[in-house]
């Protein structure tokens, strides 16, 4: 896919699929944010082997992954991963990323409409979100959208430094969280199907 969209401060952005020419952008984007932010993700994403992985998840069917563009910079990112032959084969996992500086302006919730689109396509029927109390951001945007707390699990997870972590689990059913994006968009906005 790609689409061009306007953020709420009037900056243009184009939303497309992540293909392997972008390695380079997205190593730069991850790089550019604090390392504090950077340890709570599930993956160290300053290695290059890591950020290839992702791209043959992509390739292989294991993933929706897209990026947003400000002309030649990434600044977000947002996938929904797959797990086409397991019994959780209805279920999408959510992640996102946005750079500091394009934060609070709907891009984040751009990229959910998008991916959610994708996914839907895919089959998807469940998404789901693990993330760690202290990425307050992500729980603040779920719970706009209308997602339910699930589960807080003690201790569950380590940071890339190797702390522990509580893992916070939601989700929402695929047609709960189309509802909630299209009552924040004008009927002009939204797409048809
Ligand atoms: C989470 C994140 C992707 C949100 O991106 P964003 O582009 O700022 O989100 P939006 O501007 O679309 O915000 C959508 C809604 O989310 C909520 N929200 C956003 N930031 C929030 C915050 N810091 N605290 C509480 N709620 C917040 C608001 O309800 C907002 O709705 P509104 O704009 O109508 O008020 C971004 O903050 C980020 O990259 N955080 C760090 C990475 C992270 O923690 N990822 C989660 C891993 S799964």
């Amino acid at each position: 896919m790609r689409k061009s969209e306007m953020l709420r401060d009037g900056t243009e952005i184009i939303l497309r699929d992540y293909t392997p020419a972008d390695m380079d952008a997205s190593y730069r984007f991850y790089q550019r944010l604090a390392p504090e932010e950077r340890a709570y993700m599930r993956i160290d994403v300053t290695r290059r082997d890591v950020l290839e992985r992702q791209f043959r998840d992509v390739a292989e069917g294991r993933a929706v992954r897209l990026v947003a563009m400000a002309g030649d910079e990434l600044v977000g990112t947002g996938v929904v991963e797959l797990s086409p032959i397991s019994w959780d084969s209805h279920r999408g996992e959510l992640r996102l990323s946005v750079a500091p500086e394009y934060r609070n302006k709907g891009l984040g919730r751009k990229l959910v409409t998008e991916l959610f689109r994708e996914a839907k396509e895919r089959g998807v029927q469940k998404a789901v979100a693990r993330f760690m109390p202290e990425q307050g951001a992500i729980r603040g945007l779920l719970e706009h959208l209308g997602w339910h707390m699930d589960a807080v699990l003690p201790g569950f997870v380590r940071d890339q430094t190797g702390t522990s972590h509580d893992q916070v689990v939601m989700s929402c059913t695929m047609d709960e969280c189309w509802e909630e994006l299209q009552g924040y968009y004008s009927s002009d906005d939204w797409p048809d199907g």
